[in-house]
């Protein structure tokens, strides 16, 4: 990423999500996602996937042929499957996105380490591919699950569960963390949690309302961007100009 990131000079991971379709017009999907990697991918440094392409187009065949023009690119991809369930199922989830070709995929913390994520991430391991961690989400919900107050099982002290989950990821040795960049106040909270040691990925700019200038910040490192470019009249230009402002920010 972080390479990729320097030869771009763009800290943007474009989120590759498309409004539902039909799935006997599911062919347009493909078609619209090729589309827009051709054209915006001088002015990105990743592409994330989510279930709008995995559940029409399927993983194998479908997903794994964007992937590949993806790499073609030179851009990292990442599955957000925010994976969320027993150890042995995350698993077996992992390594189907791992073998498909993806280079991260995201996770939810609230599973916890035994028979929950340790699986995960040795799966990861074994194939140098990463994990990134959810920690605050961009959505207004999120203070019922992600804020709350709760006593840290190690220190015992009140705190909030977004900031455990930043100390997991440091435990872990998580490759990122997720932050919405609608809660500019919360990047920085994490930021001074992870020391610069984990990158920040930051989504909710452009639709859901977040700024870039707050949550760069703040201390985001990337900013995943989807609907603003998608469904923008005119995605280039866009790609382009939000490559610039975040850009104009560090
Ligand atoms: P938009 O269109 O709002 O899309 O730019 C954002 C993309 O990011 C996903 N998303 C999240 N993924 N943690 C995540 O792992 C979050 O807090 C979060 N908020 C949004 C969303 O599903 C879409 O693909």
């Amino acid at each position: 990423m972080e390479e990729t990131a320097r030869k771009k000079k763009s800290n943007i991971v474009l989120a590759l999500d498309f409004p539902y379709e039909k799935p006997e017009n599911r062919q347009t999907l493909y078609k619209k996602a090729e589309k827009i990697m051709d054209a915006v991918h001088p002015y990105i440094c990743a592409v994330k996937f989510n279930h709008h392409l995995t559940l029409p187009l399927g993983l194998f065949n479908g997903v794994q042929k964007l992937l590949e023009k993806a790499h073609e690119k030179e851009l990292p991809t990442i599955m957000d499957c925010k994976v969320n369930d027993i150890g042995s199922t995350n698993q077996v989830i992992a390594e189907y996105y791992y073998e498909a070709g993806f280079d991260a995929l995201i996770a939810n913390p609230f599973v916890g380490w035994d028979e929950g994520l340790k699986l995960v991430f040795e799966a990861a391991k074994k194939r140098g591919k990463g994990v990134i961690l959810l920690t605050y989400m961009s959505h207004k919900g999120a203070s019922e699950g992600y804020g709350q107050t709760v006593v840290d099982a190690e220190s015992g002290q009140k705190t909030f569960q977004y900031m455990v989950f930043a100390k997991k990821a440091l435990k872990w040795n998580a490759d990122g963390v997720v932050v919405g960049a609608t809660y500019p106040e919360k990047i920085k909270e994490v930021y001074a949690v992870l020391g610069g040691k984990i990158p920040i990925y930051s989504p909710g700019v452009g639709v859901q309302g977040g700024e870039i200038e707050s949550a760069m910040k703040a201390g985001a490192t990337y900013l995943i961007v989807g609907r603003a470019i998608t469904l923008s009249e005119n995605p280039v230009e866009t790609a382009e100009r939000i490559r610039s402002m975040a850009k104009g920010v560090k």
